[in-house]
């Protein structure tokens, strides 16, 4: 982002940000908490009180990092916008790992066959009623991003 000036600067954390509140908050974020959790939940109390709990409180981290990174751009506070911004993409990383290695794996353990297909199946109604074509759309706003940053 070397030689850029603070219009394309803006533009470039602004786009940053709605793909972090509409594709990853949205579209990921929201469709954990209203079907997966909550299933998971149902089969088991303590994984509500443990890990669940664990990635509500996340998930409610990254909303707060979005607002506070929308303030600093606000006001021009660039450095502390992407000290925030290198904050939430760690963060985010660490609490993908933390699905991917005990979360889905305990996923997989409790649900039968059946029960994980209707879960995809809920999942898929919920990116239609959210708009499929607009998730693709962000697929090319991270291509364009990433071009800006190299
Ligand atoms: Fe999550
Ligand atoms: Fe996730």
């Amino acid at each position: 982002m070397i030689g850029i000036n603070n219009a394309e600067y803006e533009s470039t954390i602004s786009e940053i940000i709605r793909f972090f509140r509409v594709y990853a908050d949205q579209y990921h974020h929201h469709k954990e908490e209203e079907i997966l959790f909550p299933e998971m939940a149902k089969k088991n109390e303590l994984l509500a009180e443990g890990i669940l709990a664990k990635m509500y409180d996340n998930h409610a981290y990254f909303r707060e990092l979005i607002q506070a990174i929308e303030a600093d751009l606000a006001q021009q506070k660039y450095v502390d916008a992407s000290l925030k911004i290198d904050e939430y993409t760690g963060a985010l990383l660490d609490h993908i790992a933390v699905e991917n290695e005990e979360l889905f794996q305990t996923a997989y353990s409790i649900f039968t066959e059946d029960e994980l297909e209707n879960i995809c199946y809920r999942f898929m109604d919920l990116d239609r009623d959210l708009g499929e074509m607009k998730k693709k759309d962000f697929i090319d706003v991270l291509k364009q991003i990433n071009n800006q940053l190299v």
